[in-house]
């Protein structure tokens, strides 16, 4: 039999100062602070304890192996017990005093365990499936194209964030949702508001310097709600075959869902289905530019698109961070992890882990295999990942064959979160046939 291992001694288990508060920090997240805090936590900590003021202490996991073990056992590592993604004291305090003790403004999958989560993940999951979404393929293509003219427009340079990556993911999002175009703007600026939150140059908030960022998320979710409650009862009232279809018609124990689950559903899919995709199209666009061999070796065989794809997710990984917190007294890479203890998994350390991968700090798109772990694992694995993957590969199939060559024309930058996180702007200068 195994013998426990002895917990090391508390000063062992401790993340240095500096590093804990980057994690916390978002401006690390900007840059290559993060990456470096990571590579220092992987080879010297790599499940430590960070305590930062203003914070409930929390676990760090930051290697590949760690993340999956942690995000495989979902009855072990809770998603909906504790915030699922990293708040301060002060703002869990304030969100359960808005909800009356819950530490969630919204109920969607994410924050969902069993015996829940696999009811409500399973109204949807035919729908995600490869099979369901290959029938989109079309529709998805011809924004694609419009995407690609709307570039070439711009007669050789622009910012590639603002003229395509922003617009094209929610483009596809909001379709699957039903929303009709004129409404993309404010569907657009609502989930720049919720997930840049803490970027001033995103959030409410800075346009409105006297309110509570907690007041300002709540505005949003508020905005949200109101809009989503209308096509909820147009698609009850005139079914149609879009995904607001199926969550507005959805029954749980034989019992429709109620109006605020059904309402975080559109949420979720409304704001993990566009910010992630955005950033990661970026993402691929700012390694193309930066590495003209790399856009060579992809255009030499336009079937090398999915592996560039792949590669851009494990480089960007716009989702940085998710939380977990234990349910019982457990081991784990030989910490002695209490109930209720937090866990931050870090997925962009995963994703450049030394042991899984060669170079992790090299864009390399011809890595075969990609173990990246950016769509998560178990339970909670991404519902979108085929489509992401999908809308991504079709943007670069319409882009690549007419783009001769790409370059930065300035800095690009990244916005400030210690959740989703990607290029906010990426000046490049191309040629396009
Ligand atoms: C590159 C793009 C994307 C990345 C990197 C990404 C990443 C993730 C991650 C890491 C999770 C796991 C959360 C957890 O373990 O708690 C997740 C869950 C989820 N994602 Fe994505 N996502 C992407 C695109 C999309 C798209 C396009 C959609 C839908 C249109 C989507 C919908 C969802 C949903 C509904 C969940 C919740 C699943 C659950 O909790 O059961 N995502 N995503």
């Amino acid at each position: 039999m195994a013998r426990a291992k002895t917990p090391m001694a508390n000063a062992d288990i401790e993340i240095p100062a500096d590093i804990a508060h980057a994690l916390v920090d978002p401006t690390a997240y900007a840059s290559e602070r993060i990456h470096e805090a990571y590579a220092w936590l992987r080879a010297n900590n790599p499940l430590g304890l960070a305590k930062v003021e203003g914070f409930d202490p929390f676990w760090v996991v930051t290697r590949h192996a760690d993340i999956l073990e942690v995000s495989r056992q979902n009855d072990l590592f809770h998603s909906g017990d504790r915030a699922t993604t990293l708040t301060s004291q002060a703002a869990d305090a304030k969100v359960r005093e808005m909800t009356g003790g819950s530490p969630h403004l919204v109920r969607s999958l994410v924050q969902m365990d069993a015996p829940d989560h696999p009811k409500y993940r399973a109204l949807t999951q035919a729908w995600f499936m490869p099979q369901n979404i290959r029938k989109l393929e079309d529709r998805i293509r011809q924004i694609a194209r419009a995407s690609v003219e709307r570039m070439a427009a711009t007669g050789g340079s622009c910012d590639f964030v603002r003229e395509v990556a922003l617009h094209y993911p929610l483009h596809v999002v909001m379709d699957i949702l039903g929303v009709p175009e004129a409404d993309e703007p404010r569907m657009l600026m609502l989930t720049q508001e919720l997930f840049g939150a803490a970027d001033p140059e995103l959030s409410r908030e800075a346009r409105q310097p006297q309110t509570q960022d907690l007041g300002a998320i709540q505005a949003v979710i508020a905005d949200f709600y109101n809009y989503f409650g209308k096509i909820s009862a147009d698609r009850r009232a005139h079914p149609a075959g879009d995904l607001a279809t199926v969550i507005a018609n959805s029954r749980i124990d034989g019992e429709p869902i109620s109006e605020f689950e059904a309402l975080s559903y559109y949420v979720i899919v409304a704001t993990a289905g566009h910010d992630t995709t955005s950033s990661t199209t970026a993402g691929a666009m700012w390694a193309l530019a930066q590495h003209p061999d790399q856009l060579a070796w992809v255009k030499a065989d336009l079937a090398r698109i999915p592996q560039l794809i792949e590669e851009a997710i494990r480089w960007t990984t716009p989702v940085k961070t998710f939380m977990r917190s234990a349910v019982e007294d457990t081991e784990l890479a030989g910490r002695r992890i209490a109930r209720g203890d937090w866990l931050m998994l870090c997925y962009a350390s995963g994703n450049r882990d030394e042991a899984v991968f060669d170079e992790p700090q090299r864009f390399r798109a011809e890595r075969t295999p990609n173990r990246q772990l950016a769509f998560g694992y178990g339970a909670h694995l991404c519902l979108g990942q085929h489509l992401a993957r999908m809308e991504m590969r079709i943007l670069y199939e319409e882009l690549l064959p007419r783009l001769k060559s790409v370059a930065l024309a300035g800095e690009g930058r990244m916005s400030l979160s210690t959740f989703v996180n990607g290029p906010k702007t990426l000046p490049i200068r191309f040629e396009m046939a």
